[in-house]
């Protein structure tokens, strides 16, 4: 996402975007369109904006249609009074007219403000559950290894990482659902789970209906309440009989993280929860959530919601586990520091410096109090025949890296030549008079066509040579590549 970000932040042309994710929004776009009771509303404004703005309107139109009202009352009180006085029967006659054309002002219809509420979680042991030296590899992957990790009772725990870092993999060890190939996992006393993945929803009894299926949770709702929660999560009415079968795969993912609601639970593992979930069912259930008084543990890419909800954040990268004490924001304050450290330091501590910094204290992170390891093991010192072969990698890479700056260049000019040209072509194009120039026309936009179609291929070309730098650079830096 931040890769996503800071490419469309120097993209020069026009983006139009449907997304959930309001920090995404709020840092790209400048127009809002929003779809609504059937109608359009455009709004000048990021993401923030259009939610105040919307406010703003909403509270002038309330004020509108206040004065709007007094003025029917007035002209209807005067209308009776002089309705029989053959004097006013004009003003009478007009004041009618006037309440006829009268567009009575109509607020819209506001959404039923759902809160769902997760039962009162059961009092757990204070460890709740305990990974010990634990290694997962599927046949030449190893996705991690000698992970030590305890989470306490009441701890919110965000796992982060690029995508294949493990971080489903890790929960389905935390949840049971997977054997590690080796270490152990232990539960607290009295722990009872609650695991949503992805596969969730797939296995849920397809020949049964929905109200089958949430009567089958053991929960100690009565019918009123899980009929409520169903509606909440927009089952409403007959919706309820339907087979699961016939659902959508939103559908699905809604139904099974409403089983999560209704269990006793005081260990939730999360594994994308809110992924398929339109925004309002997604604030609905993050809403639940915020309330949650049991452990969570969650793998979401909701930069917003982690930054409200998660105490600590574990990264998962390069086969190990890193901790951060505290909120999203903080997790990518610190790693930007790391980041910032690494760059300064010389060629000959680059490789080691991340691993060095939180694994052992020292450093340029080891001041940070609240870094600390996961996964102890101080590294052996080189020798001089590693030092050597790493130090021709790094001048591999470092060839590598010029030779593919050198083509970036050369793309951008290339690149930049042809949007000048594209733009020269589309302002001859609008010139008033070239309708009188149909021969003309037809040349012009066979230039354009053909600009687009080069300048399409160019992008492609550049993106896959800016990751392959991306990716060049990381390697450079010590192997890290960050999400
Ligand atoms: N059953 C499996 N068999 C073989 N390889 C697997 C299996 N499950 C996961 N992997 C591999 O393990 C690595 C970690 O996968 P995992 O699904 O845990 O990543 P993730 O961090 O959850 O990624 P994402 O953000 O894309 O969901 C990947 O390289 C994946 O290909
Ligand atoms: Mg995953």
């Amino acid at each position: 996402m931040e890769w996503l970000e800071s490419y469309l932040k120097n993209y020069h042309g026009t983006l139009l975007t449907i997304a959930h994710d309001r920090i995404f929004l709020d840092k790209m776009v400048n127009q809002i369109v929003e779809l609504s009771n059937h109608r359009l509303t455009v709004f000048k404004g990021n993401y923030s904006y259009y939610l105040a703005e919307k406010d703003r309107r909403l509270e002038a139109l309330k004020k509108q249609m206040a004065l709007q009202r007094t003025e029917i009352k007035k002209t209807q009180e005067f209308i009776e009074r002089f309705r029989f006085k053959a004097t006013k029967a004009k003003q009478v006659q007009s004041r009618i007219k006037m309440l006829e054309r009268f567009e009575v002002i109509e607020l819209e219809r506001k959404e039923k403000q759902v809160h769902l509420q997760f039962p009162e979680a059961p009092k757990s042991g204070r460890e709740v559950v305990s990974v010990r030296q634990v290694s997962k590899s599927y046949g030449e992957v190893n996705v991690f290894r000698s992970v030590d990790l305890t989470i306490q009772r009441g701890e919110k725990v965000a796992l982060v990482g690029v995508n294949g870092a493990g971080k489903s993999t890790l929960a389905r060890i935390l949840s049971g659902t997977e054997e590690p190939s080796s270490g152990t996992v232990t539960y607290g006393l009295n722990v009872s789970m609650a695991f949503f993945s992805q596969e969730s929803s797939q296995n849920l009894n397809y020949e049964r209906t929905i109200w089958h299926e949430v009567n089958l949770t053991g929960s100690r709702s009565n019918d009123q309440e899980k009929r409520n929660l169903l509606g909440a999560f927009l089952f409403s009415g007959d919706d309820i009989y339907k087979e699961i079968s016939v659902l959508s795969g939103g559908e699905k993912s809604r139904l099974a993280l409403l089983k999560i609601l209704l269990q006793d639970s005081n260990l939730l593992i999360l594994d994308e929860p809110t992924n398929h979930l339109d925004l309002k069912t997604k604030e609905i259930f993050q809403n639940a959530l915020l309330g949650y008084s049991g452990t969570v543990v969650i793998v979401s890419h909701d930069r917003f919601f982690l930054d409200r909800h998660v105490n600590r954040v574990i990264e998962m990268c390069n086969g190990q586990c890193y901790e951060y004490h505290g909120n999203y924001s903080y997790f990518i304050q610190k790693r930007s520091e790391m980041d910032a450290a690494v760059q300064g330091k010389s060629d000959e501590n680059n490789s080691q410096i991340r691993v060095g910094a939180i694994q052992n204290g020292r450093g340029p992170m080891a001041e940070l109090p609240r870094s600390r390891e996961l996964t102890p093991g101080r590294r052996a010192l080189k020798t001089k025949e590693e030092k050597r072969l790493e130090a021709e990698e790094r001048n591999r890479l470092s060839r590598i890296t010029k030779a593919l700056k050198n083509e970036l260049v050369t793309l951008e000019s290339r690149i930049s030549h042809l949007e000048e040209m594209k733009a020269e072509s589309e302002r001859i194009l609008c010139a008033p008079d070239i309708h009188k120039e149909p021969k003309k026309i037809k040349q012009l936009s066979q230039e354009i066509l053909d600009i687009v179609r080069e300048l399409e291929n160019l992008y492609t070309s550049w993106e896959n040579v800016s990751k392959k730098l991306e990716v060049n650079q990381a390697g450079n830096n010590g192997g890290t590549i960050y999400q």
